[in-house]
């Protein structure tokens, strides 16, 4: 569709980034990304005449983002300066939006384009030779500053790396160690580290990244610790899991053996919801915890799945108790309910106080049947 509209209006599109970048490597990409050469709101309006969704736009740096309603995302980049001073020698792409739009760019297997144009369809664009790196499964950076430029490329290119098996190409890894032990991960503002911890969390294999992260020493500018907790690989594989949604599980996991003063300020700065920043507080109390009281088994009783399975996994002596109370919890014991208790005359705080009870009295086996449960509350 496209294709058709780019010749009836003298219009140019590619498709760049990494969405051409899994193309040429067999995966899919829902994301499109595309840089227009002419009339911008015109591609969108023929975009929306055609599917259904809505525009976001952002004229401060000339792109859109279309959302459509089966949720893949077309973003729009267009160069703002349509005029080029320079001699007139240069290539027709080198004066193009599109080259302005490539040269910005991480590494060269992300700096492909590829034309949607009617007269060239399909065609790649390859400044850089992101082609060739693609075969050689290389990262390569496009200049020496990149990393310094913009340091959460040293992140973009760990996860690249792990997800895609590639390796970094010489040259380029020696900047990237070396724009580590400069500590220029420190200058990523508190907001786009969020950001890229969770895209980290959020790769199919993020053990793999933080590992990574963990051999080059780097660990300790995004997270507050330096080396990651025993046996955190299988622990975090059981959280991802059991619950794939829930990264702030794995960042607890994470985090579980920095200091509880450590860990509440990084939470606190990177701005985490204060639920999580009070979960750490219960992980670090029942970690070291030798033995639990008829108390925490009933606070314990209070917390959702999710917590105590990773409370389970990260209690050395307790795990195994703090499991229990989460299985049971899950079958759903005591066989009876506020509401049978209610029909049996009782009213108000009391019956949550003999819930508790019939929760412990489960725990501890003494009682095992409705019958059972029943007795003990009429005695
Ligand atoms: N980019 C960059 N430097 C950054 C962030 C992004 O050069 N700090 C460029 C990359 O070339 C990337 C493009 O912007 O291809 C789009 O970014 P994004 O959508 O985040 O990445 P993708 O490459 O599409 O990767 P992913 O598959 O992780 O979404």
């Amino acid at each position: 569709e496209l294709r058709k509209i780019t010749s009836q209006y003298n219009i140019s599109i590619y498709a760049i980034g990494g969405f051409v970048r899994d193309l040429l490597l067999g995966q899919s990409n829902f994301d499109l990304d595309i840089v227009v050469e002419g009339d911008i709101q015109l591609i969108i309006s023929k975009i929306m005449d055609k599917w259904e969704g809505k525009v976001i736009t952002h004229p401060q740096f000339g792109t859109s983002e279309i959302i459509l309603s089966d949720g893949k995302r077309i973003d729009i980049a267009t160069a703002r300066i349509e005029h080029y001073e320079e001699p007139g020698s240069l290539p027709k792409v080198e004066r193009s939006s599109l080259w302005l739009d490539l040269k910005r760019r991480d590494f060269t297997i992300n700096a492909l384009a590829m034309s949607l144009n009617e007269e060239n369809f399909g065609e790649i664009i390859d400044l850089y030779g992101g082609l060739e790196d693609l075969t050689r499964k290389e990262l390569r950076i496009l200049h020496n500053l990149s990393f310094v430029e913009d340091p959460t490329r040293i992140l973009r290119g760990i996860r690249l790396e792990a997800r895609l098996g590639f390796t970094f190409e010489e040259k380029t890894f020696k900047l990237l160690k070396e724009a580590i032990e400069n500590g220029f991960l420190n200058k990523i503002a508190k907001e786009r580290l969020k950001d890229e911890i969770i895209l980290i969390l959020q790769e199919s294999q993020p053990e793999k990244v933080l590992k990574r992260l963990e051999e080059l020493n780097a660990l300790s500018y995004i997270f507050p610790i330096r080396k990651l907790p025993k046996n955190f690989e299988k622990k975090n594989q059981i959280l991802k899991n059991e619950y794939p949604q829930k990264y702030e599980l794995q960042i607890l996991n994470i985090i579980s053996e920095a200091t509880l003063d450590e860990g509440k300020k990084w939470l606190q700065d990177l701005k985490f919801p204060q639920k999580i920043a009070y979960q750490f507080i219960l992980l670090k109390h029942y970690q070291n915890i030798s033995t639990l009281s008829e108390k925490d088994i009933i606070n314990l009783s209070d917390l959702p799945d999710d917590f105590l399975l990773l409370l389970s996994l990260n209690s050395k002596k307790t795990g195994k108790d703090i499991l229990r109370i989460r299985l049971l919890k899950e079958k759903g014991v005591p066989y009876l309910k506020g509401k049978d208790l209610l029909n049996m005359g009782f009213k108000g705080k009391i019956i949550g106080e003999l819930l508790k009870q019939l929760f412990l009295k489960h725990y501890y086996g003494e009682v095992k049947t409705r019958e059972e449960e029943e007795k003990f509350i009429k005695e």
